[in-house]
C-alpha cells in the first residue's frame, strides 16, 4: 500500500475559517474553503495526490438546485484549489441526496414515495457534473446509482468540450449500514424510505459485476466498489474480470469502527488501519478512498 494510491475525502462548507466536528466521525471535520486549502497543502506534502470533495448544503430544495449553482460550495472550492495548488487531482461527488429536501439520490416523482423521475434526475446529474468540470474538476464521481447516469454525464461533458474530464463511477454501491457518519456529515439521510431500491443488496455479487460492466460501456474512466471491507470479494472479482482502474471506498462507518475501537484501547490503530488498507489493495483496488488517508500518510512519512 502506498500513499499515492490514497484519496482523501473532504466535506466543504460555506463561510470563512470554519471547521465543524461531526457526530460519530472522530477526527473528520467539515471545512470552509480556506481551511480546506490549508489542509490540502499539508496532505500534498505528505504525498497524497488526489482529493474527493463533498459539498455540504444547508439550502436544500426539491430539485437540489444548489448542487449545480455556479457559486455553489463545491464549484467555489474547486476553483480555489486550482488557483492556489499545483498538481493535485480534484474529484467531485455528483449526487442529489445532500441537496434535496427528501434526502434521496435522485428527483422523486411524488413527495413521499421513492419513485424517481429518471429522465429529470439524469439531466440534473449531468448539469451538476458539467458545473464541476467548468470549475476545473479533473474527474466527476456520480454516486446516485441512477441508470444511465454515466452515459448522460459523459455526453454532457463531451458536448461541452470537457473530453479530458474523467468519470469515477460509483458502480457497485451497496445498500449498507456503514454510511451513518457520512450521512451525519452531509445531513443527507433519506427523510422517508431507504435506499435499498437503488443501492445493491449485499447478498448479491453478480449484480455488482453487471453494474461495473455497464458503467464501463457508458464511458466510466475508473469504476468503484463501495463499501470496501465487507466487499473484498467484489473488489477481487471486479479486478480479475475487467482489469480496469478500480477504486474502493473505505467508507465512513468502516473508518469510525477502527477509530473508535482504537480510541477505546481495543486495537493498535496504526497496525489495524494498515492491515485494513493493505487488504483492500491486495484484493485488487488500485485506488482507495479513505478518511484515514492523512493519518496514514503521516505514519508512512516518519
Ligand atoms: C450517496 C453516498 C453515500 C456515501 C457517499 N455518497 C451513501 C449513502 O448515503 O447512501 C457514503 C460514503 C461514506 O459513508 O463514507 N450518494
Ligand atoms: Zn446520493
Amino acid at each position: 500500500m502506498e500513499v499515492r494510491d490514497l484519496i482523501q475525502p473532504y466535506f466543504v462548507i460555506e463561510g470563512k475559517n470554519k471547521q465543524e466536528n461531526i457526530k460519530y466521525f472522530p477526527g473528520v471535520k467539515r471545512l470552509s474553503i480556506d481551511n480546506l486549502i490549508n489542509d490540502i497543502l499539508v496532505i500534498k506534502n505528505l504525498g497524497i495526490r488526489t482529493v474527493l470533495l463533498f459539498g455540504v448544503s444547508r439550502r436544500k430544495d426539491l430539485f437540489g438546485s444548489h448542487a449545480y449553482s455556479e457559486s455553489g460550495v463545491v464549484q467555489e472550492a474547486v476553483r480555489a484549489i486550482k488557483r492556489q495548488i499545483k498538481d493535485i487531482t480534484v474529484i467531485t461527488d455528483v449526487c442529489l441526496c445532500g441537496y434535496t429536501t427528501a434526502g434521496h439520490c435522485g428527483i422523486l416523482k411524488a413527495r413521499n414515495k421513492v419513485v424517481f423521475d429518471k429522465e429529470k434526475t439524469r439531466k440534473i446529474l449531468a448539469k451538476i457534473a458539467l458545473s464541476h468540470a467548468q470549475a476545473g474538476a479533473d474527474l466527476v464521481a456520480p454516486s446516485a446509482m441512477m441508470a444511465l447516469q454515466v452515459k448522460a454525464i459523459r455526453e454532457a461533458l463531451d458536448k461541452n468540450s470537457f473530453k479530458g474530464v474523467g468519470i469515477l463511477a460509483y458502480s457497485a454501491k451497496y445498500a449498507s449500514s456503514f454510511y451513518g457518519p457520512f450521512r451525519e456529515a452531509l445531513n443527507s439521510a433519506p427523510r422517508f424510505g431507504g435506499r435499498s431500491s437503488y443501492q445493491l443488496d449485499y447478498r448479491n455479487a453478480a449484480g455488482a459485476l453487471k453494474k461495473i460492466e455497464q458503467d464501463l460501456k457508458e464511458g466510466a474512466s475508473i469504476v468503484m466498489v463501495k463499501p470496501a471491507l465487507s466487499y473484498l470479494d467484489i473488489i477481487y472479482q471486479a479486478k480479475q474480470k475487467f482489469n480496469v482502474p478500480l477504486a474502493a471506498f473505505n467508507v465512513s462507518g468502516e473508518y469510525s469502527l477502527a477509530q473508535t475501537g482504537a480510541r477505546e484501547g481495543i486495537f493498535d490503530k496504526r497496525q489495524m488501519v494498515l492491515e485494513i488498507l493493505t487488504s483492500i489493495k491486495r484484493a485488487g483496488a488500485d485506488l482507495i478512498i479513505t478518511y484515514h488517508a492523512k493519518e496514514v500518510a503521516r505514519w508512512l512519512a516518519t
